[in-house]
């Protein structure tokens, strides 16, 4: 087995071939003046197990793109098996069909994927993993739920803890924290315009988070709206401090300041998107998870 760590994935990637003691091919890669990415490897892979790390967060267009061409040029070049690991996987929250005559941006992803000749896809807790139903490679999608919840627990002195979903998606990540740490639970209906964005939250079920301290589970923070609507309602109720733990930390238009200014004492994110924020490594989960290929 080998390993690529790709243009947006350089530390992580060349921290799982530490864990493993394999060798690093490194990428040369540019943009073009023009936008266009060009990639080459510095060795041949000829016969190998070759495993391509890449998270496709912003700029997710060319982050994807270096991913296509890293998969096609490990084919051409008559690697073994190729495994893509891409932590945050771009486009998966369009999962469905919303609105009429929408395309399913997830499921051209994987058809692209599955066309390059993809065998195996290891990703974080992809917004739906319902959506590798019918792929025709294997897909493994991770969880650092638990990892998120260990930090909580290890390293604050949470007062009576309450782990909190600001939507319905993220309620299996609260039923998680609940099962390994027993803490109490609650969470929030979100509704979000399709056409504007703007969303909307109501309180779900009965639960006190009067003097006690929360954390706002969530796999994505975008535009922070989702995290800070959740904070302020949580303060209102009466919480002492409100956390944020979240997966994926794409955090833009200015997300980390207007998270700060609804009460968030302090947000703590995984590295599958490289940000301040990013406390937790994912690394061990996809050490792991390659073991488990057998390759
Ligand atoms: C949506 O279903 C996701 O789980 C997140 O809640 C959402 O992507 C967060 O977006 P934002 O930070 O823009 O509210």
């Amino acid at each position: 087995m080998i390993v690529v760590p790709g243009p947006a994935s350089t530390t992580l990637g060349e921290s799982v071939a530490k864990e493993f003691g394999v060798d690093v091919v490194k990428v040369e890669f540019k943009i073009f003046p023009d936008g266009e990415s060009y990639i080459r490897f510095t060795r041949n892979v000829e016969g190998e197990d070759v495993v391509i790390v890449q998270s496709t967060y912003p700029p997710q267009d060319t982050h994807l793109i270096q991913l296509f061409l890293m998969i096609d040029n490990a084919r051409k070049l008559k690697s073994r098996n190729i495994v893509a690991v891409s932590p945050y996987l771009a486009y998966a929250r369009q999962d469905k069909v919303f609105r009429p005559y929408e395309v399913v941006s997830v499921k051209t992803i994987l058809k692209i994927f599955e066309g390059l000749g993809l065998n195996f896809l290891i990703t974080v807790d992809i917004h739906d993993s319902g959506v590798f139903e019918d792929v025709g490679f294997k897909c493994l999608n991770l969880s650092a739920v638990k990892l998120l919840a260990e930090y909580f627990q290890n390293n604050f002195n949470l007062e009576r803890p309450v782990a909190f979903a600001p939507d319905e998606k993220a309620v299996k990540m609260v039923k998680d924290v609940v099962n390994i740490y027993g803490w109490d639970s609650g969470w929030f209906k979100k509704e979000r315009d399709r056409v504007t964005g703007e969303i909307s939250m109501k309180c779900e079920g009965v639960f006190d988070v009067r003097d006690r301290d929360a954390v706002i589970f969530d796999d994505i923070i975008s535009t922070g709206g989702t995290t800070a609507t959740a904070a302020k309602m949580l303060k209102s109720m009466g919480a002492k401090r409100v956390y944020s733990a979240c997966v994926h930390p794409l955090l833009v238009n200015g997300a980390y300041e207007k998270i700060i200014k609804s009460g968030v004492e302090k947000i703590v994110a995984t590295d599958t998107i490289p940000r301040n924020v990013s406390l937790i490594s994912v690394k061990q989960l996809i050490v792991e998870a390659l073991k488990s290929l057998n390759l």
